[in-house]
């Protein structure tokens, strides 16, 4: 049997980047099959574009595709939650873009959807993936960097009018969250790959950049399960725009390259305490193999995994600790009051942030 997946792309914006960055780069391991979008000029330019034969702005078409394996979720955030259910549901393979779904109680019910499932779904977070944060993550892995001291995460961003422009955008009911969900949930979830989960948070949110219904500015003080204490601040006003995490460890310094959209890939600063903790990390990235950046690993990942049947690159675990993150955000901002983890059926928030009437 061949190890080749077909795919359908459902939703032709970052789903172009997803296939020329994650399918054409891995064409040994990808065919991509049908593609999905309501649009008809987006999904026929999409379609012409890579020589694609079946297209359908049903995306039911998609579930009754007998030769198809792989869903690949492009589309606005709050259509994620039923296409990713019906798509498990019809035993597909499911690739979902961030943020996976809307609220704590719907990424539960998801996770539990998935432990029925003929298929596997892997939500996106690509930002994981180049040399930089996988030298740094390696490091950490080994137990080299030592003990977590503090970090900083900064997603200073900038989003105009032409963004705002497309109508699911800046809107509860339809984005489901700003800054926190669309932008800054990038850097937050590389904040816990590398140094582990939170245990509590203070946060505030703001709308202060542009003329829209959801945050655009915001800024916590969070301690982490090792007792790490991080700070968290991101916005949509910057004038240029940068993404930077610095991790203070016992041992180790790492500071994140400033690349708004690909912080991970190139070498990041690595400063280590000594030069005992230096000759170990020359030691341990002697001979490293190249990581490429983005949804070419990932997807790379994502293929040796269901043939392997090993573990995903990121989970639907990650994308809960992620939206944990989010709902801890809105519930503090709002209360003024720190909020400590675990966030289960029980917390205000669980069922969903959304403001009352949205
Ligand atoms: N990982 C990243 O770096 C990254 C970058 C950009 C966007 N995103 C995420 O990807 C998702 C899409 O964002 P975008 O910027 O590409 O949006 P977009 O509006 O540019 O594209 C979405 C496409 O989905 C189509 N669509 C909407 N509803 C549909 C439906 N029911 N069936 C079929 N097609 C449908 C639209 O016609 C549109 O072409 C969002 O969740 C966003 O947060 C992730």
């Amino acid at each position: 049997m061949s190890d080749i997946k077909t795919v359908a792309v459902v939703g032709g914006g970052i789903g172009r980047s997803h296939i020329v960055e994650g399918y054409l780069t891995n064409k040994d391991k990808f065919k991509l099959l049908a593609i999905c979008d309501l649009d008809p000029a987006r999904m026929n330019g999409l379609a012409d574009e890579f020589g694609i034969e079946r297209r359908t702005a049903q995306f039911d078409d998609l579930l009754a595709m007998g030769d198809l394996d792989i869903i690949d979720i492009c589309t606005p955030p709050m259509v994620h939650y039923p296409m990713v259910m019906a798509a498990l549901a019809a035993g597909k393979h499911v690739v979902c873009e961030k943020p996976l779904v809307g609220s704590l109680a719907e990424v539960d019910a998801v996770i539990a959807a998935e432990k029925q499932a003929r298929g596997r779904l892997m939500p996106v977070f690509q930002y994981r993936f180049g040399d930089g944060v996988q030298q740094a993550k390696a490091i950490i892995d080994a137990g080299i960097a030592g003990k977590p001291y503090v970090a900083t995460v900064e997603t200073l961003w900038r989003r105009e009018a032409d963004y705002y422009a497309v109508p699911w955008r800046g809107k509860w009911r339809t984005e489901l969250g700003g800054v926190l969900m669309t932008h800054a949930i990038h850097q937050h979830d590389m904040l816990t790959y590398l140094m582990g989960p939170l245990k509590s948070l203070f946060g505030r949110v703001a709308t202060r950049v542009n003329p829209i219904e959801v945050e655009d500015c915001v800024s916590a003080s969070v301690e982490l399960e090792s007792g790490a204490l991080a700070s968290l601040t991101a916005t949509l006003g910057a004038a240029d725009e940068i993404s930077r995490l610095r991790l203070v460890f016992e041992n180790v310094t790492f500071e994140s390259d400033h690349e708004a959209y690909s912080p991970g890939n190139k070498p990041w600063t690595i400063l280590p305490r000594n030069d005992d903790t230096r000759a170990q990390i020359d030691a341990l990235l002697e001979g490293w193999q190249h990581v490429p950046q983005r949804f070419e690993t990932q997807m790379a990942l994502f293929h040796a995994a269901l043939v392997s049947g090993g573990p995903l690159p990121v989970t639907s675990a990650d994308s809960r600790r992620a939206l944990e993150i989010v709902t801890a955000f809105y519930h503090s901002s709002e209360t003024h009051s720190e909020v400590t983890w675990p966030i289960g059926p029980d917390h205000p928030k669980y069922e969903s942030w959304l403001p009352a009437g949205a």
